[in-house]
């Protein structure tokens, strides 16, 4: 994957929950190899933080997923700008841990409002602006393919992503535009911090994963944004509907 063209010298690219973690890492390599990003986010210090750590070649917007209609300023702002996008990396999501007896109607509706509606709503109103050549890039889960007790919804509603990736990358073939999936594994980000569960259980849960993981470390987002630029390249011209698994074996073996 290293020797090849993959320069982004002036590509307009659009980060979905750039802010953090892995989003962030990937417009960091992005703009690294000549790109343009936009980037949105939620959370005021995060918003910021990005706009320091990412410099002049950012616009970094919020944009609250949940909400469909908090992207129209976005694609506006970027068409207005820009008037094209060469790449959308449709990446924001969160999940809360629940057991089955504890998962209600509205973490159900939570998270598929943002993981999926929020995948669904990005490629449909950057779709206009996607140029022939373009690369759209959804993030699934390992959560697809490997049963985890209390994580139910957050796995339907990568599932459900995955899925995506298939039948939007087949409506937008005929336009020369590619939809794949980045699929992480567990990854060092504040995800974890996120999905509701104390300090203890976190702990739990990270040496269950370290335990589990055949290369026996959770992954660094670098290398998962290295797999997005990969699909991202000409590289991956010929490769759509397609998910790349980024998980250090944890699915596979
Ligand atoms: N880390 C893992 O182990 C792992 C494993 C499998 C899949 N994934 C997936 O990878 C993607 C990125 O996760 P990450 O690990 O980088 O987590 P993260 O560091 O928590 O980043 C999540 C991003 O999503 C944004 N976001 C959260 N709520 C949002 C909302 N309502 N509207 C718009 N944006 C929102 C966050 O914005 P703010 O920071 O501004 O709040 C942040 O930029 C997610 O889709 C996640 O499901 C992660």
């Amino acid at each position: 994957m290293n020797s090849v063209s993959r320069s982004f010298d002036n590509k307009i690219v659009l980060i979905t929950g750039g802010t953090s973690g892995i989003g962030l890492e990937t417009a960091r390599q992005f703009i690294a190899q000549g790109a343009h990003v936009v980037v949105t986010g939620v959370t005021a210090h995060r918003l910021e933080e990005a706009r320091v750590t990412l410099g002049n070649r950012a616009l970094v917007m919020n944009a609250d997923l949940r909400d469909p209609d908090s992207l129209d300023a976005v694609i506006k702002e970027v068409a207005a700008r820009y008037g094209r996008l060469d790449v959308v990396f449709a990446n924001a999501g969160a999940g809360t841990a629940s057991p089955l007896e504890a998962v209600t109607a509205s973490q159900i509706q939570e998270q598929f409002s943002l993981n999926f509606n929020g995948t669904f709503f990005t490629v449909q109103k950057a779709a206009p602006l996607l140029t022939k050549g373009g690369s759209v890039i959804l993030t699934t889960s390992f959560l697809n393919a490997v049963g985890t007790p209390g994580l139910s919804i957050l796995s339907a509603t990568k599932a459900a992503i995955r899925s995506l990736a298939r039948t939007l990358g087949a409506e937008l073939a005929p336009r020369g535009i590619r939809v794949n999936a980045v699929s992480p594994g567990p990854i060092s980000t504040p995800f974890h911090g996120k999905l509701g569960l104390s300090e203890e259980q976190l702990k739990e849960v990270a040496a269950g994963i370290e335990a589990s993981v055949p290369l026996g470390r959770f992954g660094d987002a670098s290398e998962v944004a290295k797999a997005v630029l990969f699909l991202a390249s000409e590289d991956a011209s010929f490769i759509t509907g397609d998910e790349i698994v980024v998980d250090g074996g944890l699915s596979q073996f």
